[in-house]
């Protein structure tokens, strides 16, 4: 049986052999015999291939007892299911994947017996997600026929794959892959074979600008989780993620790109991560890292109570400086519960107003100054993001402790939390958002992908709220390289440049994702 929507013209695809049946071979392996190719199953450990075939069957099973699979179908795809108990079974393959261990010797010996084993032209696919395919391919015969088809954990659920070209892979080999993935029902994205591919490439800003804003004093772990879950749309924040994939793990995989990109400084990382690993605290499984956990709960810092207030007792004062954000502050302050709120609609403050400012990749200091407003009383809201749920607010260190708690009063008088951070050029999610761009922008520019295949891959595999090219979008380029340039400004440090390709796209007015 042939799969649909495989191209015929260069070479059929209907025998795949899966190599090395763990986590990720299972899964590969369930979605080719779904889609009807015949999957040949092999493991270096004898009694793994057949325990694999049981574990898919299981997964099958249970698809048909929620309805998802009809009875007659999961009957198809264990006929498509074979076991072989040596690699000379793999010989009648015109494709083969290997999911082995993670280790470079290993899967170059593994692919030179399958070169004297298989046709000349059939394909030869690793699911590396840290090896460079180049690398991988190096020894064999005929390098044109390795690629890389990264797959993610769990396999039947996480519906895309990269398909990666190394040097020297031939394009049609890769575009034959790009159609299988297609017929397995996946999305395939297209990579060239550069470090982290285009996923954990594209993922390098969340966690290292969370980790740069906690190592600033800026805002202590969790409240970065909590605006970013609230304020900017991500279902986990940076330190639970990294809790979840273990401080040690995600410290290798950060340290490792860094180098591999040349010390790269947009995706430096703080020493406080080696000291949480030193401590033995690293993460969900030791049972604490940046959280504690109690019995698989996280436990999270209680949020400081307010005291409320009925009445504001001073009156308020929104600067116009950027005109669109400080109407959506005063269209949502006027949804306050508070009695009696004065806004002042003058140019300038009165004497004793609660002053509110609008930065845009600037802290709040640097606003004062060159807006002319008195720091005392200057509170900022990062209005660029919803505050429906929750507001960022930061000030200068002189902020007098009664304007804070007017502020504090005021705010979530309208329903929402408020999280006070300590002045930060971008609050918390200008600024990681904006290296999420920078970092995307760049990748677009050094062709290692396109935009729409970066923002498919990080909504996908990161499940992030948007790709990079769509944030932008949302906030508006422009915007997006103001923060990059003010943060760049404050603090002279190469790692927030803003990228050549968001530069040149915003003087030209043009989208994002805008290709050359
Ligand atoms: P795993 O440890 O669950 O499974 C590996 C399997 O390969 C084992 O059954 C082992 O017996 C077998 N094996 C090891 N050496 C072999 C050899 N020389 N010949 C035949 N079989 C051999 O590993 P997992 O997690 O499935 O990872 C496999 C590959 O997929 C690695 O390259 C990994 O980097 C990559 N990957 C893993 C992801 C994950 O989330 N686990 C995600 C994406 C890629």
């Amino acid at each position: 049986m042939k799969a649909s929507n495989i191209p015929t013209d260069t070479h059929d695809i209907s025998r795949i052999g899966v190599i090395g049946v763990g986590t990720m071979g299972q899964g590969i392996a369930q979605v080719a015999a779904q889609a009807g190719l015949q999957v040949v199953l092999f493991d270096s450990c004898s009694d793994a291939s057949p325990k694999a075939a049981q574990a898919i069957a299981r997964n099958w099973e249970s698809l048909v007892a929620k309805g998802k699979l009809l009875a007659e179908a999961r009957d198809r795809c264990m006929v498509n299911l074979q076991c072989a108990s040596s690699l000379a079974e793999l010989a009648q393959c015109d494709l083969v994947v290997e999911a082995i261990v993670e280790d470079i010797s290993a899967k170059q010996s593994l692919f030179l017996q399958l070169e004297d084993l298989l046709r000349p032209d059939a394909i030869l696919a690793t699911n590396t997600s840290s090896l460079s395919v180049t690398a991988v391919a190096s020894v064999c015969k005929r390098p044109e026929r390795v690629v890389g088809w990264h797959f993610f954990n769990p396999v039947p659920l996480m519906r895309i794959a990269e398909v990666v070209r190394g040097e020297l892979t031939d394009n049609a080999v890769a575009q034959q892959l790009m159609a299988l993935t297609v017929a397995l029902g996946h999305k395939p994205v297209l990579a060239l074979d550069m470090p982290g591919f285009i996923v954990n490439h594209a993922g390098r800003a969340y966690i290292p600008e969370g980790l740069r804003l906690l190592s600033e004093g800026i805002a202590d772990h969790d409240q970065i989780d909590r605006v970013m879950r609230d304020v900017a749309g991500f279902r986990m924040g940076p330190f639970e993620l990294l809790d979840l994939i273990g401080i040690d793990v995600g410290q290798k995989v950060m340290e490792s790109l860094y180098h591999q990109y040349y010390e790269e400084p947009r995706f430096k990382i703080t020493p406080l991560v080696a000291r949480k690993v030193a401590a033995g605290l690293l993460g969900r499984k030791s049972g604490e890292g940046f959280y504690r956990y109690v019995q698989g709960k996280t436990i999270h810092p209680e949020e400081p109570a307010l005291t409320p207030l009925k009445r504001m007792p001073v009156s308020l004062w929104i600067s116009p400086h950027e005109p669109d954000l400080a109407q959506r502050v005063q269209k949502h302050v006027a949804t306050s519960s508070i009695d009696g709120l004065i806004l002042e609609t003058g140019p300038l403050p009165t004497n004793q107003a609660l002053i509110v400012v609008t930065p845009v990749g600037e802290d709040t200091s640097t606003t004062c100054v060159a807006q002319g407003l008195d720091p005392q009383r200057t509170v900022a809201i990062d209005a660029l993001f919803p505050f429906e749920k929750r507001c960022a607010l930061m000030a200068s260190p002189v902020l007098l402790p009664d304007y804070r708690a007017a502020a504090s009063i005021l705010f979530t008088s309208t329903g929402s939390a408020v999280t006070w951070l300590r002045d930060s050029p971008g609050f918390i999610a200008q600024r990681i958002v904006a290296q999420i761009v920078s970092i995307g922008a760049d990748m677009a520019q050094h062709r290692i992908a396109t935009p729409g295949d970066i923002d498919l891959a990080v909504t996908l595999a990161l499940g992030y709220p948007q790709g990079p090219f769509g944030m932008a979008q949302t906030l508006g380029v422009n915007r997006v390289l103001q923060i990059s340039e003010a943060l760049y400004h404050a603090y002279g440090d190469t790692r927030y440049r803003p990228s050549i390709w968001l530069r040149r796209r915003a003087q030209l007015g043009l989208p994002l994702s805008t290709l050359d």
